[in-house]
């Protein structure tokens, strides 16, 4: 969702705002815009649309200044035009936000009042124009220590709005000071030489700094040039950890790569490996559970799992269940975070509640994990993102390792989602004894494997390319599968539709007749996941059924299976293997057939219309 960038410091350009935004992008949005203080003035400028807009008006910005703020909006409240667009501004002050203000309307009313003008149709505004207010009252309070009445006002202000935000604020009162404020949605600040940044990910600063603070939830923080303080909202000055973070810019770049998505469906590979990294040992079999983050779980309490996670982090849980279910005999549910967090809940100090996030900051999966702490459940966070607000909330942070994904769709982070919990339910099995050593050394011999599969598996990259060509005129598409195939259905129908805005339908190839099947024309393609795994007899008779309906099938299949390839339209081949492997061959496949789709049919890979990377509002 938005993307936040502040700066203060000896000097920055609008072009820095501009590349900060930039590294942002990724996350989603529809305006944007950047304030500087500069002679004693705020500057603006802001552009409905994409950042290149900007880039047009960024003459029109002092060519340097001490401090400014940044901001790509997702329009939640207004349309995405440029006076929606942030920073807003009220008097001396600008403010930008990412989140909503639930009780903007009696705000609005109780400002207009007071004689405020507003020029936008945002909950933002609103905010801006409510802390010049309490600014003005604070001032009279504090003999006018601009600082101090700035805090409070921020505090005060804090206090009244309902709902989520993180906030940038600069005053050309206090030409020399930014602040920001959060809850809910999330602030990193940078810490450089002789200057200092806010952003809301890692990603915006990490060409200036490797040293960041996570902001936590009902924290306020007060930066200068070469100084920062941090507060709660009762106003208590608080020490926090620095964080050393090891992602560098070189990984933020395509490296000839000719989108983000392809890049990192290519880096695939590499992922599965950085997950396994450390966390098994290959000689005596066994899994370093305190290397995958599991170091407060009581591995041996929990009488059931829950993994609750949204969209593709969803459909790698689904996957996880056969495996947990397997290996540790445990009930395994997997829930949908957005139904999760307002359903009754049966979690209890019993249940392990594992949450899945690619960015640990999506606002369903965070506040349900909340809902299962209120319940007394062990808790781990399965993340991308280390200082991530979820990663932060569970009893235990689990990372892995994917590196920066910035396509909006996610690829490589499913891959590692997948390993990281394989290794999961391979290592509670172990400490919990429900698993054989042969069983054991088998499936951990199996995942080192993964990699050098899936390498083989993206050699099919340019024949995808030219089976993509077949979908880009269609309507709807579905995808079958069964077993851990079934969810590898749904993930790839998933692709497809947010990719190239082509109806799909993933479903598990047994239920066809149960309702599905009367889809089924000479004008359907169905692409049918058929490895010669435990399930093969039975999807091999359902595309018969297709076939005979007159159904176009393009079957993902083991290379040589001439009876699949033989009722195919269309073939794809991955090398004969464990089934443990298969979903990383076969999710592989899918994620290069939405891409090449996408691609093909003209579409934005990297950014499609509507879709922000990190889902920081409900
Ligand atoms: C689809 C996709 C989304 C995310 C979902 C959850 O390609 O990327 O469905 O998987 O928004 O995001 P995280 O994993 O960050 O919680």
């Amino acid at each position: 969702m938005c993307g936040v960038i502040g700066y203060v410091g000896k000097g920055a350009s609008p072009e820095f705002f501009f590349l900060g935004l930039k590294r942002l992008e990724y996350r989603g949005y529809d305006s944007t815009g950047i304030a500087m203080v500069f002679d004693g003035k705020i500057h603006v400028q802001r552009a409905e649309g994409k950042l290149i807009n900007l880039h047009e008006k960024l003459q029109h910005l002092p060519s340097r200044a001490n401090i400014g703020i940044g901001h790509t909006r997702w329009a939640t409240h207004g349309r995405p035009t440029e006076d929606n667009a942030h920073p807003h501004v009220s008097g001396h002050i600008a403010l930008l936000h990412n989140g909503i203000i639930e009780n903007y309307r009696e705000i609005k009313n109780f400002l207009q009042e007071k004689k405020y003008v507003f020029l936008s149709d945002t909950d933002t505004e609103v905010a801006a124009h409510l802390l010049h207010y309490e600014f003005s009252l604070e001032q009279k309070n504090t003999s006018h220590n601009n600082i101090l009445a700035m805090k409070n006002a921020i505090l005060n202000v804090v206090k009244t709005i309902k709902g989520t935000f993180a906030f940038g604020i600069i005053s050309s009162l206090i030409p020399d000071v930014l602040f920001t404020a959060k809850y809910a949605s999330p602030i990193i600040i940078g810490l450089g030489e002789n200057e200092n940044y806010i952003a809301s990910g890692m990603t915006a600063l990490i060409d200036h700094t490797k040293k960041m603070i996570v902001l936590d939830d009902y924290e306020l923080a007060i930066l200068k040039q070469d100084s920062y303080e941090i507060f709660d909202f009762q106003g208590n000055k608080i020490e926090k950890n620095i964080l050393s973070v090891d992602w560098s810019a070189q990984m933020l770049e395509k490296n000839g790569f000719s989108h983000f998505m392809l890049k990192e469906i290519f880096e695939q590979p590499e992922a599965v490996a950085q997950s396994l990294n450390s966390r098994i040992d290959p000689i005596d079999y066994h899994v370093f559970l305190e290397e995958l983050g599991i170091k407060n779980t009581n591995v041996l309490l929990f009488e059931k799992i829950q993994i609750i996670a949204c969209g593709t982090s969803f459909y790698a849980g689904l996957l996880a269940k056969f495996y947990l279910e397997k290996f540790c005999c445990l009930t395994v549910e997997v829930e949908l975070a957005s139904e999760y967090r307002y359903r009754y809940s049966t979690s209890n100090n019993k249940t392990l509640v594992i949450a899945v996030s690619q960015s640990g900051e999506t606002i369903d999966t965070l506040q349900a994990i909340k809902v299962a702490k209120e319940n007394n459940a062990q808790t781990i966070a399965l993340v991308n993102v280390r200082g991530s607000s979820i990663g932060r909330i569970c009893d235990d942070e689990s990372i892995m390792h994917a590196g920066p994904e910035v396509g909006v769709a996610s690829t490589k982070a499913f891959s590692a989602q997948v390993v990281s919990l394989l290794l999961l339910a391979l290592g509670f099995a172990e400490k919990r004894k429900t698993i054989s050593k042969e069983t054991l050394s088998c499936n951990i011999d199996n995942l080192l494997k993964v990699s050098s599969y899936i390498e083989k598996t993206l050699k099919e990259s340019d024949k995808i390319n030219q089976i993509s060509q077949k979908l880009v005129a269609e309507k709807s598409v579905l995808f079958i599968g069964r077993g851990p195939q079934w969810p590898i259905a749904m993930e790839g129908a998933l692709k497809l539709k947010e990719l190239s805005y082509i109806h799909a339908e993933g479903f598990a190839a047994g239920e066809l007749k149960h309702g599905p099947i009367a889809l089924i024309d000479e004008n359907l393609y169905v692409i049918c996941i058929a490895p010669k795994d435990a399930y093969y007899e039975k999807v091999y008779s359902n595309i018969h059924e297709i076939k005979s309906r007159g159904g176009k099938i393009i079957a993902i299949g083991f290379e040589g299976d001439k009876d699949l390839e033989s009722i195919s339209e269309h073939f794809i081949g991955i090398s004969p293997c464990e089934e443990i492997i298969l979903p990383f061959l076969t999710s592989a496949v899918l994620h290069l057939l939405a891409y090449w789709t996408a691609l093909n049919k003209g579409c934005d890979v990297d950014q499609p219309r509507n879709l922000a990377k990190s889902v920081t509002v409900e």
